[in-house]
């Protein structure tokens, strides 16, 4: 009597990988990963991916145009230019991280985007000084306190402050037209918290076009603009640091900024001056624009 055997001779078959399995296994291969939030980061972003690929019926030509223009947008960043962030900035991914992140104590100014431009330091400066280097624009005094949520003034708090020039452009945007530093400054408040500094009232400004996000920008019918802001970042001892905007009140594109960073308590007035000698105290050609509002931080 002959037995037959039962095992098979062939080799094992790799394990299924299609449309419905591949997502488990992809999730599957994090398991030993050992930061847990890493894991986590990486399942939701496999599945998500996927979801998206399946709902949209993603074609192979497709993916590979995609995957040209990441590569694109990551070969056009250099030292001071980063197309990556303003991609996650015109996709509103940049304003929704900062709003996930800015569950704020009542009171205090609320955050928005940074933007690719806070990539040089700023360049320290007395109180009272001009971050416009060049002239030419229209003459305005930015003044304010930086307070804590308590009403409290903050002495010595770090007021850093960047902004286009009064054409829309950045120094490191124009390093043979602009001095470095121009449009920027790190103040340091004084014994009662207050900061003040002479410059040119911004102007709306386009965001690069040059590169993929340009394009991407052009092929889907938007314009590039943003509203006329200065940034600044206020940081104080035993508070948690703001990274936010002023925007002037009145100008175009406060309803439609390419970036999707206007909040509506950042809007500020810039009120026409005309007094000379105010204008001589603060160091500014009569009449002037004016804008005073306080930076308000929350406890850390
Ligand atoms: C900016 O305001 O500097 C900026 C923010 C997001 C994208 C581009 C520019
Ligand atoms: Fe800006």
């Amino acid at each position: 009597m002959t037995t037959e055997s039962t095992e098979s001779t062939e080799p094992a078959e790799p394990a299924e990988s299609d449309e419905i399995t591949v997502t488990d296994e992809a999730v599957a291969s994090l398991r030993a990963a050992a930061d847990p939030r890493l894991r986590e980061l990486l399942t939701a972003l496999i599945r998500h991916l996927h979801a998206f690929a399946r709902e949209t019926r993603l074609t192979g030509q497709e993916w590979e145009r995609a995957i040209g223009f990441l590569t694109a947008t990551g070969q056009t960043c250099t030292d001071t230019r980063q197309e990556f962030i303003l991609l996650s900035d015109v996709l509103g991914l940049s304003m929704l991280v900062e709003a996930l992140a800015g569950r704020r104590a009542p009171g205090a100014t609320e955050s928005t985007v940074l933007g690719p431009f806070h990539m040089t330091a700023s360049p320290e400066r007395p109180l009272g000084a001009s971050i416009d280097l060049l002239g030419g624009g229209e003459p305005c005094v930015v003044e304010g306190r930086v307070v804590s949520t308590a009403g409290i003034p903050l002495p010595g708090a770090r007021v850093d402050v960047w902004q286009a020039d009064g054409h829309g452009f950045y120094d490191v945007q124009q390093p043979d037209v602009q001095p470095p530093g121009n449009g920027r400054g790190l103040f340091t408040a004084d014994g009662e918290g207050r900061f003040w500094f002479r410059t040119c009232v911004p102007s709306p400004y386009p965001i690069p076009t040059d590169g993929p996000v340009g394009a991407l920008l052009k092929a889907t019918g938007r314009h590039p603009y943003r509203p006329a802001h200065i940034h600044f970042i206020a940081s104080a001892d035993g508070h948690a640091p703001l990274t936010t905007h002023i925007f002037v009140a009145g100008g175009d594109y406060l309803d439609s900024d390419a970036v999707f960073a206007v909040r509506q308590s950042l809007v500020q007035d810039f009120t026409r001056v005309d007094d000379p000698a105010l204008a001589r105290e603060f160091g500014v050609p009569n009449p002037f624009r004016r804008a005073r509002f306080d930076l308000v931080l929350e406890p850390s």
